[in-house]
């Protein structure tokens, strides 16, 4: 899935921080296409931000090289680098009204009269801001305020936007409303951008591919549904949804490309990475989605039986909570009629598609 060189935007090369004896992020290779939106997603700790200011030129790397548009930025200075920045406590100037705040980084740039004007106008349009260019950042929410810190920030057009965690202080309505809006900028200008959050929704709903980051490190890089449907660690599986885990060890050899994992409750199969075949500790993950009631129809699927510990109506669908043998809990997502389900307390059956269950380490 990694681009070309050649072709990335941005060239993350070996990229690594240590601060004194304590390192906050590892060497990291990443290449970012231009238009793309990347976004990194993992716990708080887990070197994000580093990654980050160091893209924007806040923070020097340790080791490693950073390469944008065939160019060595590794230590380009940040007023060098013409890139947008937006965090999550929007840093606005007080002092100036919304339409003065908007205008800044174009007057920074020498753009005047009528463009000025036209440009100022259509961003804050943009972002339904029309009603409120003379108010001042203390006169407005929250929501307000951020929304004036993406117009000072797509209104000069930057080839290149880094945004960390934006939507943070926000709640949720209003976080889901500016998601699909800064989606939309991100579309309609064809901007290369690099968004952190350590909330997988809005990984998933925001991004052209997520970059999953743990202990300092990337865990795994793919689109949203790479990364949902085929996850590579227990991390990224544990990580991004609802997952089932079952602990086991491989046992035989690959058949029809699925291996075979004993489990406390028995033998199950799925898809295992070639680079796992040796490690000892390895976990079957299935999501709840690929469960179905039910006995097994062939031998292309794993069967288990369990007892139905409670039914959850989510609105959407129902959660069947189900405990293995062994007391393991899993859960599976079912559409049917709440009334045609198994009673709790029942011992059910159940089945999914081998190929669906993925092993990792
Ligand atoms: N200036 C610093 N000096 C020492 N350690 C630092 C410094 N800046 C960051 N760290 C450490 O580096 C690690 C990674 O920090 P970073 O800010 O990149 O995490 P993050 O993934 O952005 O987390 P969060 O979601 O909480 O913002 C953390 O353990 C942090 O404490
Ligand atoms: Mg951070």
């Amino acid at each position: 899935m990694t681009q070309p060189v050649s072709r990335a935007k941005i060239d993350i090369q070996g990229l690594s921080k240590e601060f004194g004896s304590f390192t906050a992020l590892r060497p990291t290779n990443l290449q970012i296409p231009k238009g793309e939106f990347l976004t990194l997603l993992g716990p708080s700790g887990s070197g994000k931000t580093t990654l980050l200011q160091m893209v924007a030129g806040l923070l020097d790397p340790t080791r490693g090289k950073l390469v944008v548009d065939g160019q060595d930025w590794t230590f380009r200075p940040v007023n060098e680098r013409g890139v947008g920045l937006v965090f999550q406590h929007y840093a606005l100037f007080p002092h100036m009204t919304v339409e003065e705040n908007v205008a800044f980084p174009l007057k920074m740039r020498k753009v005047t009269g009528e463009e000025l004007r036209r440009r100022v106008v259509e961003t804050l349009d943009k972002v339904q801001l029309g009603p409120f260019t003379h108010r001042f950042p203390r006169e407005l929410s929250g929501g307000q305020q951020q929304r004036v810190a993406l117009a000072r920030c797509f209104v000069f057009r930057p080839e290149i936007i880094l945004m960390d965690e934006p939507l943070g202080a926000l709640d949720k309505a209003l976080r889901e409303s500016m998601q699909l809006e800064i989606r939309g900028l991100h579309r309609e200008f064809g901007t290369t951008l690099i968004y952190v959050t350590h909330d997988q929704e809005e990984a998933l709903v925001m991004s052209d591919r997520i970059c999953v980051m743990n202990h300092a490190q990337v865990e795994q890089i793919g689109t949203p549904h790479e990364i949902y449907a085929d996850p590579e660690t227990i991390f990224a599986a544990s990580f991004i949804g609802h997952s089932n885990l079952l602990k086991g060890k491989l046992v035989g050899k690959s058949d029809g490309g699925l291996h075979m994992l004993d489990t406390p409750v028995g033998r199950l199969a799925g898809k295992l990475r070639a680079r796992d075949k040796h490690a000892k500790d390895l976990v079957l993950v299935v999501r709840p989605e690929q469960l179905r009631v039910g006995p097994s129809p062939d031998a292309r699927h794993n069967e288990l039986s369990a007892t139905l510990r409670d039914v959850v109506y989510v609105g959407s669908e129902n959660r069947l909570l189900l405990t293995l043998a062994d007391g393991t809990e899993i859960s599976a997502s079912d559409k049917s009629d709440p009334s045609d389900l198994p009673k709790q307390g029942e011992e059910i059956c159940f089945h999914w598609r081998s190929e669906r269950a993925r092993i990792v380490s």
